[in-house]
């Protein structure tokens, strides 16, 4: 067992469950317990209007919820009885048998809600927040923060929710499935989410520390209702080793795709580099993910991509699926990448990560290994994405989307790109002919915008826009913005186009080679469904 993880004992766990839910010690108590401002505030990082709003004071009344936020969040120590009372049937010897504090010394006068003479201090060993999602209350224990550690962090930090981990879990397709992977498990976030709908999981980590939080937070989920949590398996090794000749329906993984220099001067962290040189870690994911997948089974996993001068980002993608292909099942590949930045920007965004403040000497050192390890490679730009990968089900040729989408998309955008898989599945198994003899309709989220100089008549520039999905924008010739002006699921394709062809003078044949292409590119994004 590791001394410095927290612990599984069912029976106290149970009861931290029952405290933390008494508390109000959740996603909603703590956003009312401390306010718009203090919430917003400590989204981006800033935890001093939360501290300032959970102060201890002798007039406030019991405050669970508060001495939780304050010992667990914002890392600061909290007066032992204070803690005794926010987590009544566990107590403050259950908090230390789980790992989760340790006593300090006895120290005068403080108490949310009463006076004491002496008191030891209760400080927290990790962090402990509430998470959720529309159907659950869970909470999840990590490493203590940078904020809370006021330091840098250990090379084997385990990782609290990141912005990368809501970004996987929002773009997750969320079918039942029967068996899912979620490869580097971390503190477990992305395999509470499949606990919603996957019949049994398997979560890897390298690090064993990491399992050890998993471990613990699925059990606190799993302590609510017995049945609640599906059989659940946690295995300890290097990306796909430790499941090799094992098959899921789903894998999902926020891997450690920072590209990271080898420099021995540079701290290395566990949660952020895989221990590969350059973009290698991911381009092995995809490489080899398709051995576990089950046929129609889809991965789904974030990552960093370097382009070499004299390429485009869609070239390195092309070469990566060529060599997946070559080597195994081939699998359709969904590439849609969210940003892009020159290597300065990398190393500043990277370089900044685990506590060294720019402008320190520290920082520039590492910022300067960046900058050299890109040189070496001739890489001029890094791209970020969301990789969904889908073993095809039947004999069918691979299909292949390699998108851009850098603004705002659906939240959650698992439902659209569950839909995105099917259509464009469709696709590949279908004609033309066949795409041309549907009833299609404009999706209910689409709308159009004229522009036009003023006084035109006609608009010189039609745009068709998407409400939901990854939010397209398409420029409509007079052609297609005809099409979906009476494209409502009752003529066929087919049979408008020709109407439109005749209206236009002009000759069917050539508008339905035209529009198909473009029909195509709308259905499998759902902009005609
Ligand atoms: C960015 S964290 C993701 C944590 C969590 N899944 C999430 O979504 O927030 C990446 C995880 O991958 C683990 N990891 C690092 N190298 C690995 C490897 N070679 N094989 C498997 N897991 C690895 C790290 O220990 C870390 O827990």
């Amino acid at each position: 067992m590791l001394s410095d993880t927290p612990v599984v004992d069912e029976a106290l766990v149970a009861r931290l469950r029952a405290d933390l839910t008494a508390a109000r010690f959740t996603v909603d108590g703590v956003a009312d317990r401390l306010g718009p401002v203090a919430s917003a505030a400590l989204h981006r990082e800033q935890p001093l209007p939360a501290l300032l709003a959970t102060e201890p004071s002798p007039d406030l009344a019991a405050d669970a919820c508060g001495v939780l936020v304050r010992l667990f969040t914002l890392g600061r120590p909290v007066a032992a009885s204070a803690l005794a009372e926010a987590l009544p049937t566990l107590g403050v010897d259950g908090a230390v048998a789980l790992g989760l504090v340790r006593l300090g010394a006895a120290r005068a006068g403080f108490a949310h809600d009463r006076p004491a003479t002496s008191d030891r201090e209760a400080v927290a060993t990790c962090d402990l927040r509430p998470y959720g999602d529309d159907a659950h209350d869970w909470w999840v224990a990590s490493d203590l923060s940078e904020l809370a550690v006021g330091g840098p962090l250990r090379p084997d930090h385990v990782l609290g929710i990141g912005g990368a981990s809501t970004t996987l879990a929002s773009w997750t397709v969320r079918r039942p499935v029967d068996r899912a992977l979620d490869l580097g498990t971390g503190c477990g976030v992305q395999a509470l989410h499949l606990t919603g709908h996957a019949g049994a999981i398997v979560a890897t980590d390298i690090s064993e520390r990491a399992l050890a939080y998993a471990a613990f937070n699925v059990a606190l989920a799993a302590s609510a209702r017995s049945g609640d949590v599906p059989p659940f398996e946690l295995l300890a090794g290097d990306l796909l080793d430790p499941v090799a000749g094992q098959r899921f329906s789903l894998v999902v993984s926020n891997p450690p795709f920072v590209i990271t220099p080898r420099d021995e001067d540079l701290p290395l962290y566990e949660y952020r580099d895989g221990g590969r040189a350059g973009d290698t870690l991911v381009r092995s994911l995809v490489r080899q993910v398709g051995t576990v997948l089950e046929p129609g089974g889809v991965a789904q996993f974030l990552g960093n991509w370097e382009v070499p001068a004299g390429r485009t980002w869609r070239d390195v993608w092309g070469d990566w699926l060529e060599e997946q292909a070559s080597d195994g099942v081939a699998l359709d590949a969904w590439v849609v990448q969210r940003e892009s930045q020159d290597p300065a920007e990398y190393a500043e965004l990277w370089a900044r990560d685990g506590g060294a403040q720019p402008g320190s000497e520290a920082h520039s050192r590492m910022y300067a290994a960046w900058l050299r390890d890109f040189a070496s490679r001739d890489v001029v730009r890094v791209g970020f994405g969301v990789v969904t990968l889908q073993r095809p089900a039947t004999d069918r040729p691979v299909w292949r989307s390699l998108d851009e989408a850098h603004g705002p998309v659906a939240a959650p955008m698992g439902p659209a790109v569950d839909a995105g898989l099917r259509a464009r599945t469709w696709l590949a198994e279908h004609s033309d002919d066949d795409v041309l003899d549907v009833a299609w309709s404009c999706a209910s989220d689409v709308t159009e915008e004229r522009h036009g100089r003023p006084g035109a008549e006609d608009p010189s520039v039609i745009l068709v826009r998407q409400g939901g999905g990854l939010g397209r924008v398409v420029r409509a010739g007079t052609l297609l913005a005809a099409y979906l002006g009476v494209a409502e699921g009752e003529l066929t394709a087919r049979a408008a186009l020709d109407a439109i062809a005749t209206v236009l003078g002009l000759d069917p044949d050539q508008v339905r080679a035209e529009a198909v292409p473009a029909l195509r590119d709308l259905v499998a994004d759902g902009l005609l469904v």
